[in-house]
């Protein structure tokens, strides 16, 4: 069988978690391509709301799979706890969660050398959630890392212990004030490295390759977004894994002819969180008024995102890198109430009007220029079918599937799994 991917299109947080939550019924197997615990995949069903970080976001379900691949970065530390937030739910997790050994291992002192590489930034900070990812994919390239699978080695404290010793000395070399006690960081990590090892351990290309020989179904979830990618997104504002559909090939060990559909996420609106340029970042009561009603404050360090419009140069160009085959579009409940709203499509850049995204988007050499839409005033939240849509909403849908040239199959209006739309 085909392998599907569901993919982030602006700059992370788009609703990922969500949907996969909603796809899940769908699949036998969830499987995590990339990141690591800077992601937070927020599901919510039953009245409860539920944070993911590195665990897929089909583990609610009942017979899924959930693989943890091998482009992903592992804190045993943070897992621990997220282990620990599910056990009230009864999870077997033993059987449902699977994890590569080829997957890379986030030490306390990778989480260390993020927070001493960005201090040495000064303003030039990337914003990081300094969970040890830069470090960590850094190790992986610089064929340093430790992998969930050196966890079988009786001798894998040796080669930790060297990794660590060189890490101290990085610390000092940057020359900033990070105050640390490793010991206690190591007491905890070694203690979570015990969990980490009490749960299942696979050459999980070789169990997907399987998997598709046998017919099963299988979803890879992205984290982050597009404009993160370590290529593509808007460098060096970016995080360090290969976010866009490339990824989930050398992420999984799937092969590029095995994918069959590309869903692609994207808010009716944009945000960030972090540094870096956004085009159409707002900076008066429109946009507050989003970053209000959308609650929007990162998942994982609760920084308060920066929201804009919708900026389709930049979904145009994640689209086509990703080769997306449906879109979905998440909290156009946000939207209501908004009298005009404006989609960026096209930017003057040097004093020439361009449509595509240049290598520089800095503010300074970008203003959008933007198409005006009458707004709705209708709250979507309690919709379910297209047809009760006011025709505000649909004359904006109508325009992005015209201008993307790709259908529009989910419409999210609120975050439960309920709120979900199908076109
Ligand atoms: P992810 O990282 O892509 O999984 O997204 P996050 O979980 O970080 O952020 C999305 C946020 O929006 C979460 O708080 C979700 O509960 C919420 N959310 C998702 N879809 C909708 C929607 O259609 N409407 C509203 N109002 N909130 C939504
Ligand atoms: P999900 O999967 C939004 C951002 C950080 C920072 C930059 C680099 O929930 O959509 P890193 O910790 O990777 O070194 O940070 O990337 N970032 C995210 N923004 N959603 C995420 O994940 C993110 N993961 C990283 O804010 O700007
Ligand atoms: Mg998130």
């Amino acid at each position: 069988m085909a392998v599907d991917l569901l993919l982030g299109l602006q700059w992370g947080d788009e609703g990922k978690g969500k949907i996969v939550d909603v796809l899940t019924a769908n699949y036998d197997i969830i499987a995590r391509f990339q990141g690591g615990p800077n992601a937070g995949h927020t599901l919510e069903f039953d009245g409860i709301k539920h944070v993911l970080r590195t665990i897929p976001s089909g583990i609610f379900h009942e017979t899924a799979t959930n693989v943890i691949g091998n482009g992903v970065v592992i804190d045993p530390v943070v897992f621990k706890k997220e282990l620990d937030g599910l056990e009230k739910f009864n999870i077997d997790i033993k059987t449902k969660l699977i994890i590569s050994r080829k997957a890379h291992l986030i030490l306390p002192t990778h989480r260390l050398l993020d927070a001493a590489s960005e201090a040495s930034k000064g303003k030039a900070k990337i914003g990081s959630t300094l969970k040890g990812i830069g470090p960590t994919y850094m190790d992986k390239t610089g064929r340093n890392g430790i992998r969930v699978g050196d966890l079988e080695l009786d001798n894998w404290k040796e080669k930790y212990r060297a990794l660590t010793n060189k890490h101290e000395a990085m610390i000092n070399f940057y020359n900033v004030d990070v105050q640390y006690d490793l010991e206690e960081m190591e007491t905890e990590f070694f203690e979570a490295v015990e969990v980490l090892k009490s749960l299942q351990f696979i050459d999980s290309e070789e169990y997907l390759h399987q998997a598709q020989k046998s017919g099963k179904t299988i979803l890879a979830e992205g984290a982050q977004g597009s404009l993160l990618d370590v290529d593509f997104g808007t460098y060096p504002f970016v995080t360090s894994s290969t976010t866009t559909a490339a990824g989930a090939c050398t992420g999984l060990g799937v092969a590029p002819n095995k994918i069959k559909d590309v869903f692609g996420i994207f808010k009716a609106y944009t945000t960030r969180v972090g540094s870096g340029p956004f085009p159409t970042e707002l900076f008066d009561e429109v946009g507050s008024e989003m970053a209000r009603i959308g609650n929007e404050f990162g998942a994982v360090t609760g920084r308060p995102r920066r929201c804009g419009w919708l900026d389709l140069v930049a979904l145009k160009y994640t689209a086509q890198i990703n080769g997306v085959t449906q879109l979905m579009m998440m909290k156009g409940d946000v939207l209501s109430g908004f009298k005009t709203l404006k989609v960026c499509t096209g930017y003057k850049y040097k004093g020439e009007t361009i449509s595509h995204l240049p290598y520089n988007i800095e503010p300074e050499n970008i203003e959008p220029i933007y198409t005006e839409f009458k707004g709705w005033k209708e709250d979507l939240t309690k919709m379910s079918d297209p047809s009760q849509f006011p025709k505000e909403l649909n004359d904006y849908i109508d325009f992005l599937e015209k201008e993307l040239e790709i259908p529009i199959k989910i419409v999210s209006v609120g975050p439960d799994r309920t709120q979900t739309i199908h076109r």
